[in-house]
């Protein structure tokens, strides 16, 4: 009976911290300003580019007009420099009056109208990183409640102009003033990019209870450089972050920077690729008035999506870091499925990679088809111990959803095809 009491409270304590939203089972989709838009505010002589009303509002058409939404494409993301400069008379968070004219509750009913959701930006500070208005930690259960108030679905919270005491008091707190309004809202924490990403300055248990994504690297730029950056970053550490995301809580490698300058359409497969054996969220920052068609088929192939999306929610690992300067990366899927990336860092011709599952760590006794992500092509009768061959392009990847179609000894010899679209 004595023990009984610490053990209620601790049990209490850990129920009241845990983030019981229940959103956010599958990595999140969508649309976010930052990385193609940044903070142009100048609506005068930009007005088609500047962070405005009238920009979430064309993206939230595109999304619902041109294929996205089906696809999972569903949050229309405001991020930094849509505030006043000020909070108005009663401490609230206000949008620009002139370039929000119509307010944010307006915007959240247009983007639910066309089947979407809205997310907004806020930071934990004394100010945004564009400079406007932060929140403070006096300000947490207001900007929560004025958020919840206009329905948006979504909040990131930054953690510029902030402290490292700041932070750790304040984001468990703003978890908990979200779930307090009533309202659904995904958490999105940029508190791990603030503290170097690893621990002991981060307790990712602590962050999967608390956010439903989480930011843990460097901003990405619209640059090839940049993006293997994060790559690097997230195979050097994978033995940290791979187990910590799941169903609700995402490692968050930023923005997809396809249809924008800097990626050849190899380099924007690549990042396709990637994104979806880690199992990260993909919010495009691109204009998805001009998108080009390649850029486009790229960001709505349904077979990656439907791996991105995978029930499971396993993110994948690099297995292999070959001289050759090929990594292969493996996500496993649900109903025994896997997707293979096959990742070239070469920069100087298609490379005949040749290797057999064994290889890459499949032990079951089992034949495989193995279908090419992004040509369709269907690779039949692989064994484990069958070498086969796949030409990686420069900067380029082959992909692979891989499933067994045969259990070799098995008398019920069930073919199966999960992913059939
Ligand atoms: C930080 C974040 C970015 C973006 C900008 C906005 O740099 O990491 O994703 O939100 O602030 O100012």
């Amino acid at each position: 009976m004595r023990l009984a009491t610490p053990i209620f409270f601790l049990a209490l304590s850990s129920f009241s911290l845990a983030l019981e939203n229940g959103l956010m089972r599958i990595p999140p989709m969508g649309w976010l300003s930052w990385e193609r838009f940044r903070c142009n505010v100048d609506c005068k002589t930009d007005p088609h580019n500047c962070i405005s009303e009238k920009l979430f509002m064309e993206m939230a058409d595109h999304l619902a007009r041109d294929g996205w939404r089906e696809l999972g494409y569903v949050y229309v993301n405001i991020d930094d420099c849509w505030m006043a400069k000020e909070r108005d008379k009663t401490g609230q968070l206000i949008p620009d009056p002139e370039r929000f004219p119509g307010g944010i509750k307006a915007l959240a009913d247009y983007v639910h109208s066309r089947g979407l959701k809205l997310g907004i930006y806020a930071d934990l500070g004394t100010h945004t990183c564009g400079g406007y208005p932060g929140t403070t930690l006096d300000q947490i259960e207001q900007d929560a409640s004025t958020i919840a108030q206009w329905g948006v679905d979504m909040l990131k919270l930054d953690g510029c102009y902030s402290s490292k005491a700041v932070q750790a008091l304040g984001y468990p707190r703003m978890s908990k003033a979200l779930n307090a309004t009533g309202h659904p809202i995904a958490f999105s924490c940029s508190w791990p990019a603030y503290q170097g990403g690893l621990p002991p300055s981060v307790n990712y248990t602590l962050l999967t209870k608390i956010c439903n994504l989480w930011r843990n690297y460097g901003d990405i730029q619209d640059s090839w450089d940049s993006l293997l950056s994060i790559v690097d970053w997230y195979s050097a550490n994978q033995d940290v972050l791979q187990p910590v995301a799941g169903p609700g809580h995402w490692n968050d490698p930023d923005m997809l920077i396809i249809g924008n300058f800097a990626l050849s359409d190899e380099e924007s497969r690549s990042q396709m690729a990637l994104w979806t054996v880690l199992a990260a969220p993909l919010f495009m920052s691109t204009d998805l008035r001009t998108i080009s068609e390649a850029s486009r088929k790229i960001l709505q192939n349904k077979l990656m999506i439907k791996i991105n999306q995978d029930p499971l929610g396993i993110q994948g690992r690099r297995i292999l870091k070959e001289k050759s300067h090929i990594e292969v990366f493996l996500r496993p899927l649900s109903h025994s499925g896997s997707a293979v990336v096959f990742f070239s860092r070469r920069t100087d011709m298609p490379y005949r990679y040749t290797t057999c599952l064994a290889l890459l760590n499949f032990t079951q006794n089992a034949v495989y088809e193995a279908q090419d992500v992004y040509t369709g092509q269907i690779i039949s009768g692989l064994k484990t111990s069958t070498f086969f061959t796949v030409i990686i392009n420069p900067y380029g990847v082959v992909m692979w959803y891989l499933y067994p179609t045969m259990y070799i000894e098995q008398s019920d010899r069930t073919k199966f095809h999960p992913f059939a679209l």
